[in-house]
């Protein structure tokens, strides 16, 4: 296996999830992919291309570098001609359909990060796996999971958007629900933790499992006020027969809890 991304959160547990076959991992340092691929080890039979712009409001600033990563780091890790599993997001939709997002949805993002990450999909060409994942968490890099533990600690109140609902997901559960798809025909799937919330209700759940003495303010994406539109609703569903079934958001909150030692 190579792993493109490695050190980011999925790159991480896709390291441990495929350890035992032997694990290629790339960092940006060893291969920023807005680069032509560097030769590989010819013992690799698989590409897992975690590797992606994901600093959504970012990338309304910075378009170009956005979709250097996304769209062209993409082709890149096609260009190595090796089966591609590679991974894109619920920010392809727009967030208005209020019931799960299936594959055959029609695609509307409406951010420049879902925007190039479409165009990440058509670059991954129609042999890769393409995994639309949503709202991922682990025990390393930036995300919700980390975030809202340094904040509960620091405060006694944080304000937390409660008009998104979706399914976050636990990185370590997505990457064994990978091992089960590379043995499906490739294509587009979405795979999800099972369960939905709002953010403000994964915050609550975040304190409580983590016995941290913090309240949630429930406010609005408007109030809010982030650069880049979200998408209100953002289930993801598979209708493919095979899809992997992944636990629950709260069950994979508490492995990442336990993991972080909380
Ligand atoms: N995080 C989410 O909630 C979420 C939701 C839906 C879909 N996804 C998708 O899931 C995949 C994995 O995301 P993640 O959550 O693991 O994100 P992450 O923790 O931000 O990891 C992304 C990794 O990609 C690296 N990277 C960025 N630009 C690169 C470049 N030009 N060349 C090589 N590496 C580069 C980053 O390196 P640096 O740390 O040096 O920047 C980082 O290590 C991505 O395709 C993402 O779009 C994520």
């Amino acid at each position: 296996m190579l792993v493109t991304g490695a050190g980011g959160q999925l790159g991480a547990a896709l390291q441990e999830e495929f350890a035992a076959e032997g694990v290629v991992a790339l960092t940006r340092a060893e291969w920023d992919v807005t680069q032509p691929p560097p030769p590989v080890p010819e013992d690799v039979g698989l590409v897992l291309h975690a590797a992606a712009w994901t600093n959504v409001d970012g990338a309304e600033e910075h378009p170009q570098d956005a979709a250097a990563a996304n769209v062209g780091g993409t082709q890149h890790a096609a260009e190595l001609g090796l089966p591609l599993v590679t991974f894109s997001t619920d920010y392809v939709f727009d967030g208005t359909k209020g019931a799960p997002y299936v594959e055959s949805d029609p695609t509307n993002p409406q951010s420049v990060y879902g925007r190039t990450k479409l165009a990440s999909e058509a670059a991954a060409g129609d042999g890769a796996w393409i995994v639309r994942v949503s709202g991922l968490f682990g025990w390393t890099s930036t995300n919700f999971v980390r975030t809202m533990l340094r904040l509960g600690a620091e405060r006694d109140e944080v304000s937390v958007v409660d008009d998104q609902r979706g399914s976050p997901t636990y990185v370590g559960h997505l990457a064994a629900a990978v091992r089960e798809l590379i043995e499906q025909p490739p294509g587009v799937w979405h795979v999800a933790a099972d369960g939905d919330c709002t953010w403000a209700e994964f915050a609550e759940a975040i304190f409580e499992e983590a016995g941290l003495d913090c309240a949630v303010k429930r406010i609005t994406t408007a109030e809010l006020g982030r650069p880049a539109p979200r998408p209100a609703y953002w289930v993801l569903r598979s209708e493919r027969p095979g899809a992997p079934q992944l636990p629950h958001w709260r069950e994979g909150l508490r492995e990442c809890l336990a993991r972080l030692a909380v």
